[in-house]
């Protein structure tokens, strides 16, 4: 985690499979967003878009990395992986659809809502993938500057 007056940001290395390090991204962006004073609600949605992000590289991907960044106008989270990316992007949308095999359904992933989750508790929502790539997904929460408490 960096800072400076006006930006904290941090970075996290994603990878394939590796379950036991699931949360640890969502769960930073959440103590910062609680340590900034940004109203619950808000803290709620990020950690909700940032955690089914984390999740959807571990399950899906070879590895990646999520990046995030908090100013006073939004938190900024964007998070890029390796392979095998999205054949379709509006059928990955649709509540209920999921590729996720029997073992990952098994551990009570796979009902195929973290994207639309995502984009629900999201202000802004890019998602961009090349088959055979990777994927990269943008996710912007805006905020003002009465919901950024930290002025020191
Ligand atoms: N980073 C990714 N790389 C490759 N495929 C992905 C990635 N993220 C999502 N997908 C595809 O989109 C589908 C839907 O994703 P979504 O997050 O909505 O559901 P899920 O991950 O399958 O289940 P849940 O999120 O409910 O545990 C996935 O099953 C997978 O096929
Ligand atoms: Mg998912």
């Amino acid at each position: 985690m960096a800072s400076n007056r006006r930006t904290i940001e941090g970075c996290f290395q994603l990878m394939g499979g590796a379950f036991a390090g699931a949360g640890a991204a969502s769960s930073e962006l959440k103590t910062v967003l609680m340590s900034l004073g940004v109203p619950q609600g808000i803290v709620r949605r990020a950690s909700i878009a940032a955690f089914e992000a984390e999740m959807n590289v571990i399950i899906h991907a070879v590895a990646g990395t999520l990046h995030y960044e908090v100013t006073p106008a939004k938190i900024h989270i964007d998070v890029t992986d390796m392979g095998p990316g999205i054949e379709d992007i509006d059928l990955a949308m649709q509540e209920g659809y999921s590729t996720a095999p029997d073992w990952v359904r098994e551990m009570g992933w796979g009902a195929g809502m973290g994207l639309p989750n995502i984009k629900r508790n999201a202000d802004a929502f890019k998602l961009d993938s090349v088959v055979g790539e990777g994927t990269t997904l943008e996710i912007n929460i805006f905020l003002t500057e009465e919901n950024y408490a930290d002025n020191t």
